[in-house]
């Protein structure tokens, strides 16, 4: 069996002493797909992200990466031109593609399908080109191959030409957009994404709403009677209880909340938010929402904190940085109007930092969410499971997990900074019990499709096995 996708489980600095460090990635995706687990048929194969990466694959044994580094797994990273990687992934995959299916495109940020676009289209095709010639190569006569997400939409259908033996299926880790969204990009891309990935035997969406966008999309830009010989396939993914509550008590856990409660100040509400500084997140929504709050209710000022933990992502592209930037910006803005010798009002962090994120999720009175559009959205599956003493969840209802949480949460609309405001404030009055009983309901729907589940479902279903229980 194989699995494709454009970040593999691990990646490589290369240390000043000439040394290469290895460092397994964490997310959904990597710890659903860990469950590939190393048995001896099964390969991931992945892309060389960076330099460390490249000199990782030159130095591997037939491409293949040691198996100390990989935790046992059998890792074929690909070491695509660095000029059609950048092209395809910065480019394509989350300057176009990202932008679409999250609904970004707001004025001043357009988009342009201008000769440029057409040479980055070229090296997508290229990118995903190299993924499919790979797992040809690799795949041993009627294989599964899981191809992951919007850097490989055109891999499906071009494998399925290389190799008609296999089983392929394609999973979408994103939103899915609406055909009067999708349809702005050019007549021809819109096709080809579409058709590269009706080429899999199933195509697996994290949410109904998603999947039904692709199929609204496939009959839009299509015609109807497609998709024919594609199924469609749900599968939610949760958050891995077991992992996460044992990994949430280890010593340096403990010693993040101390240095945490001293930057809180004693008796004091949090709110907390951990994200990727990504747009889709709606970071600076969230900030402006518990700005709001504070304007309308001062009876708040000094008693609640805002504890929000921004982790750099794709600082290649000028929009995440100048994000990031904005995102600093409110921040202390925010401080600088209300906070007081003895309170801070936001505690910003933009260093990535694992155990802090799980302090912060122990500490937690209340959970923000408020993201425009994601597919799933794990940090409101994972804070109910580690909260200490339970924890409120202010959830947007664009997000994937609205569809298995919304019941027990404050649901906002994104772009409703008031409303926002309103939801932050009806969840720090919840009362002590009633908010233990909701946090454990949310963590048992966050917890009802563990990553490994998730996996061994695709597979399954993937292969026609009976699903598991
Ligand atoms: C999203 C995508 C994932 C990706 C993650 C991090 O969740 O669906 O496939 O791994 O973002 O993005 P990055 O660009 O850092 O890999």
């Amino acid at each position: 069996m194989l699995v494709a996708s454009n970040r593999g489980p691990v990646s490589y600095q290369l240390g000043e002493d000439g040394v290469l460090h290895a460092r397994r990635g964490g997310g959904g995706l990597v710890s659903g797909l860990s469950a590939i687990g190393s048995d001896a048929g099964s390969v991931w194969v992945c892309a060389a992200l960076g330099d460390g990466d490249r000199a990782a694959v030159r130095r591997a044994d037939g491409g293949l990466l040691p198996e100390g580094d990989t935790g046992g797994q059998r890792v074929r990273m690909l070491d695509v031109d660095a000029t059609v990687h950048a092209e395809a992934y910065n480019g394509i995959a989350n300057s176009v593609l990202w932008f679409v299916h999250h609904m970004l495109y707001q004025t001043p940020l357009e988009p342009v399908f201008d000769a440029e676009f057409r040479r980055q289209w070229a090296s997508y095709e290229a990118y995903n080109r190299a993924f499919a010639e790979a797992l040809a190569e690799e795949a041993a006569e009627g294989a599964a191959v899981l191809i992951q997400d919007y850097h490989l939409a055109l891999a499906p259908r071009m494998l399925r030409q290389l190799r008609p033996d296999l089983r392929i299926g394609h999973f979408s880790h994103t939103p899915w957009a609406p055909p009067d969204y999708f349809r702005l990009l050019p007549d021809d891309i819109a096709a080809e994404l579409l058709g590269g990935i009706l080429g899999a035997d199933r195509a697996a969406f994290l949410t109904r709403r998603w999947a039904d966008a692709f199929t609204d999309c496939c009959h839009a830009v299509l015609g109807p009677g497609i998709p024919s010989g594609t199924e469609i396939g749900v599968h939610g993914l949760g958050a891995d209880a077991d992992f996460l509550r044992r990994r949430a008590h280890e010593p340096d856990v403990d010693e993040r909340m101390a240095a945490l409660r001293a930057e809180i100040g004693p008796d004091r509400k949090t709110i907390v938010r951990v994200d990727r500084t990504e747009l889709s997140k709606n970071i600076v929504r969230g900030l402006l929402a518990y700005e709001q709050l504070l304007a309308d209710r001062p009876e708040w000022r000094e008693k609640v904190v805002h504890v929000a933990f921004a982790y750099p992502s794709r600082q290649d592209l000028a929009v995440y940085r100048e994000y990031t930037a904005e995102v600093q910006r409110v921040a202390a803005e925010i401080n600088e109007r209300y906070g007081t010798p003895g309170w801070t009002p936001v505690v910003l962090h933009v260093k990535d930092d694992f155990a802090r994120s799980l302090a912060a999720y122990r500490l937690a009175d209340v959970a923000l969410v408020n993201p425009i559009r994601d597919g799933m959205n794990l940090v409101a599956k994972e804070v109910p499971v580690v909260s200490d003493q339970g924890c409120a969840l202010v959830l947007s209802r664009e997000a994937g997990a609205y569809e298995e949480l919304g019941e027990d949460a404050f649901v906002v609309n994104p772009y409703d900074i008031a409303g926002t405001a309103r939801a932050l404030h009806e969840a720090l009055t919840l009362p002590a019990a009633e908010r233990a009983e909701r946090s454990k309901r949310l963590a048992a729907a966050a917890t009802a499709l563990p990553p490994a589940r998730w996996f061994l479902d695709q597979l399954n279903a993937l292969t026609g096995q009976p699903a598991s229980s």
